[in-house]
């Protein structure tokens, strides 16, 4: 089982009344992400890594309904056998999946006959959590815990592929009004020291981790510093003025092939008008704000920008020791910002939450000792661990209250959809 919220071993209605709440909350978040959206914004889906935002609300749905109503749920009837096949993601012992690139080809079911399948689960899911028998409640406590932090790993996904989508589209069409944030001066980057030494990684608080973050376990670290903030877009500017996507003796092999392949210029997003740079924004087109985290950039572009610094990427312990016992505050979704700003906060080490995900050095590998769980459930993480890298710290469109200091996320070298950006490191 993927590891949860701790629980005594005596059931209390507290447990029940606790997650009722929670659950009605983070589904309806969901929803409120979508609240902007014309029906045809729904259905679109521009790559393969893409997915309909209807999509991502029923999957959601799906993930409830067959690891928790079907086989926990006395005499519930499944909304629709045929959903099975269209809305599992990638769980092969389950079922086989629909093709994930063709997800865009499913005009039916309708967007309203998802919005009734979400109704249904919610309604049985409640009914669930209110009449579990004790003897199985630690495992239903569980996996709805799990299927929530699934449900808010989506709506992340959501702003971040409607924003993709609505980059193909030549109007360039807004998610909604956006903010500006308040100007501010961009500090120097100092550098935070951390001497050689045994460290500990790995999630260990009570609260809820993912499967990926266990065991907790001693790493030794080479002495190092770690920079106080992202790289700007200012800085990133410049690695493109003195031709950063022009020297391949910057790049590392597979990135210069993706460079080729894909021939970059410069972030996913950018554009020059009239000599400025203009990057499409969930708030539609704007500026590049010099001062704002540069966003959108893939780890190979992250790697040949600190080659070009002089610098490195750091790995993900190192990221995870410098952040350790910081309180997780910064421009994550609530402040609704939805894009990367300028730091405000002075302190030692800025914006290590929000803004953007932070590429590290580190292949997303297991940790020692690490076991899938049994079952199905097992797919989730642990079959992802090759050839993609860990990321750190939530975005802009991260719920706060889904991220912390041991939380990996991942993504292929060559993956700029998500909003990645850049932190250095370096040797001392
Ligand atoms: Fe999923």
């Amino acid at each position: 089982m993927p590891s949860s919220l701790q629980l005594d071993d005596r059931v209390s209605s507290t447990a029940r009344d606790a997650l009722i709440p929670a659950y009605q909350r983070i589904r309806k978040d969901s929803e409120l992400i979508c609240t902007p959206l014309e029906t045809e914004d729904y259905c679109i889906q521009t790559m393969p890594d893409v997915s309909p935002a209807k999509w991502h609300l029923a999957h959601t749905s799906w993930f409830f309904e067959t690891f928790l109503l079907i086989p926990f749920l006395k005499n519930y009837r499944c909304f629709n056998p045929a959903f099975d096949h269209l809305f599992n993601s990638y769980y092969l012992t389950h079922s086989q999946p629909f093709s994930r690139p063709a997800r865009g080809w499913l005009s039916r079911p309708t967007v309203a006959e998802i919005v009734q399948y979400r109704t249904a689960v919610d309604e049985a899911m409640i009914e669930l959590i209110n009449s579990a028998p004790d003897n199985r409640w630690q495992e239903i406590e569980a996996l709805t815990v799990l299927g929530l932090n699934h449900e808010q790993q989506h709506q992340e996904l959501m702003l971040t592929d409607l924003k993709h989508i609505f980059a193909q589209n030549p109007i360039r069409p807004r998610y909604r009004e956006l903010p500006l944030p308040s100007a501010n001066e961009l500090t120097e980057i100092s550098w935070l020291p951390v001497d050689q030494g045994i460290h500990e990684a790995g999630h260990y608080t009570h609260g809820f981790g993912y499967d990926n973050e266990f065991p907790r376990h001693r790493i030794f670290l080479q002495a190092f510093a770690l920079a106080s903030r992202p790289i700007s877009n200012a800085e990133y500017l410049e690695f493109i003025e003195d031709g950063g996507y022009r020297h391949p003796a910057l790049w590392l092999s597979d990135g210069w092939a993706s460079l080729q392949t894909n021939d970059w210029q410069a972030p996913l997003y950018w554009e020059q008008r009239d000599n400025e740079w203009w990057h499409m924004t969930l708030g539609g087109m704007r500026p590049v704000d010099p001062l704002a985290p540069v966003c959108h950039v893939s780890q190979y572009e992250a790697a040949a920008y600190a080659s070009w610094a002089g610098k490195r990427l750091p790995t993900e312990f190192e990221w995870e020791v410098s952040v350790a016992g910081l309180p997780v505050q910064g421009n994550l979704r609530h402040t609704g910002y939805l894009q990367p700003i300028a730091a405000s906060d002075r302190s030692s080490l800025q914006q290590c939450y929000g803004d953007v995900w932070e590429w590290t050095a580190s292949a997303y590998a297991p940790y020692p000792g690490y076991r899938a769980p049994e079952g199905t459930v097992g797919e989730y993480n642990g079959k992802f661990m090759s050839s993609q890298a860990v990321l750190r710290g939530g975005s802009c469109v991260t719920p706060a209250d889904h991220i912390r200091c041991s939380y990996r996320n991942f993504f292929y070298p060559k993956d700029r959809w998500q909003f990645s950006g850049i932190r250095l490191a370096r040797d001392l």
